[in-house]
C-alpha cells in the first residue's frame, strides 16, 4: 500500500523552499552512465516521486520530454506551479502503475523516494516501461549529515543528533529502509548489471535558515507536527536558537557548513 506521508500543502511548500536538487557530481555520474549504457537519443526520463520537482527541472537540458510523477497532489501542484520548462509535465500517480508503454522510458529516476515504493512492483513496472539499456537511478541520502563552523562542529553535531533523537518515535520503517542505502531494493532489481554507490560526499555553504527549512521537510518532524505542534515547534525554535549561540550569530541568515553523503543505485535493463 502506498503511504501517505508527503500530502499536506504546508509540508509540499516547505519541499519547494527546502528541499536539494541532487548535486552536480551525482547528475553528471547518472548522465554518463546512461550516454555509455544506452547512448543518444535521450527522448524520454521520468522522475518518480518528483516531489516539487528538484530533480524533475534539472534534467530537462538533457531529455526531449520529462515527466515526474508523485501519488501526493499537494506535491504536484507546487511542482507545476514553477514556470519556465516547457519539456517538463507533471501527474499524480504512483511508481508502481506507470502511465506508459512497454519499452518507452530512457531514464527512470527516484531522488530520496524509491524506499517508499513497493519494491516488488516498482522493479517490475520498471522492467515493462523502460527500453532495452534504458538505466534506473535510484539515489538519496540517509540522516547522517554534518554540521561544522569554524571551531563548533562537535557541539554542533551533538545538537542535531538531540534533534534527531526526539524525532525517532515518529520515524515511518521506510525512512530506516533508506539508512541501509537501498540494499533491499537493489537485491530485488532482476537486471545483471547493475551498481550501488554508497558514498558520494557533498559538502555546503548553507545558511542556518535553510537548514531549519530542510529539517522541517523530514517525514518524522511532520508527524511529530501533526501529534504534538507545540513540542515541534518548540524543538525547531530551541535547535534554532541552540545552533546560532553555538555560532555565536544572531541571524539565521549565518552561514555553516553542511556535509552528507548520497548513495545511488544505477541499473541497465539488458536488450
Ligand atoms: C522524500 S520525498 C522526495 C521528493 C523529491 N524527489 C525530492 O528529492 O525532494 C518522497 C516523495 O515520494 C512520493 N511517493 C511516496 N510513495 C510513492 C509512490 N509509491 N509512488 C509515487 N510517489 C511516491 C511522496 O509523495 C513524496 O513526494
Amino acid at each position: 500500500m502506498t503511504e501517505r506521508m508527503f500530502e499536506e500543502k504546508q509540508h509540499a511548500s516547505l519541499y519547494q523552499q527546502y528541499r536539494f536538487a541532487p548535486p552536480d557530481e551525482l547528475k553528471e555520474l547518472i548522465l554518463q552512465y546512461l550516454d555509455k549504457k544506452k547512448g543518444k537519443p535521450h527522448q524520454l526520463a521520468v522522475d518518480l516521486g518528483c516531489g516539487t520537482g528538484q530533480t524533475s527541472r534539472p534534467l530537462t537540458p538533457y531529455f526531449q520530454q520529462v515527466v515526474g510523477i508523485d501519488v501526493s497532489e499537494s506535491q504536484v501542484e507546487e511542482a507545476r506551479a514553477v514556470q519556465g520548462f516547457p519539456n517538463l509535465t507533471y501527474r499524480v500517480g504512483t511508481a508502481e502503475e506507470l502511465p506508459f508503454p512497454d519499452a518507452s522510458v530512457d531514464l527512470l529516476t527516484a531522488a530520496s523516494a524509491a524506499h517508499w515504493f513497493d519494491a516488488e512492483r516498482f522493479v517490475k513496472e520498471a522492467q515493462r516501461v523502460l527500453k532495452p539499456h534504458g538505466c534506473l537511478a535510484l539515489f538519496g541520502y540517509n540522516d547522517s549529515m554534518k554540521i561544522h563552523h569554524e571551531s563548533c562542529g562537535d557541539q554542533l553535531n551533538i545538537i542535531y543528533e538531540e534533534l534527531k533523537q526526539e524525532l525517532q518515535p515518529y520515524t515511518s520503517t521506510k525512512v530506516t529502509g533508506a539508512s541501509t542505502k537501498l540494499k533491499d531494493l537493489f537485491e530485488v532489481i532482476p537486471f545483471p548489471d547493475k551498481e550501488r554507490i554508497e558514498t558520494i560526499p557533498i559538502k555546503e555553504q548553507l545558511s542556518v535558515k535553510n537548514i531549519l527549512g530542510f529539517f522541517q521537510t523530514f517525514s518524522m518532524y511532520q508527524a511529530y507536527l501533526r501529534a504534538n505542534p507545540k513540542a515541534a515547534t518548540a524543538l525547531l525554535e530551541k535547535t534554532a536558537s541552540r545552533i546560532l549561540e553555538e555560532i555565536k550569530a544572531t541571524s539565521t541568515d549565518a552561514k555553516v557548513d553542511f556535509m552528507w553523503e548520497y548513495y545511488c543505485v544505477l541499473a541497465c535493463k539488458p536488450e
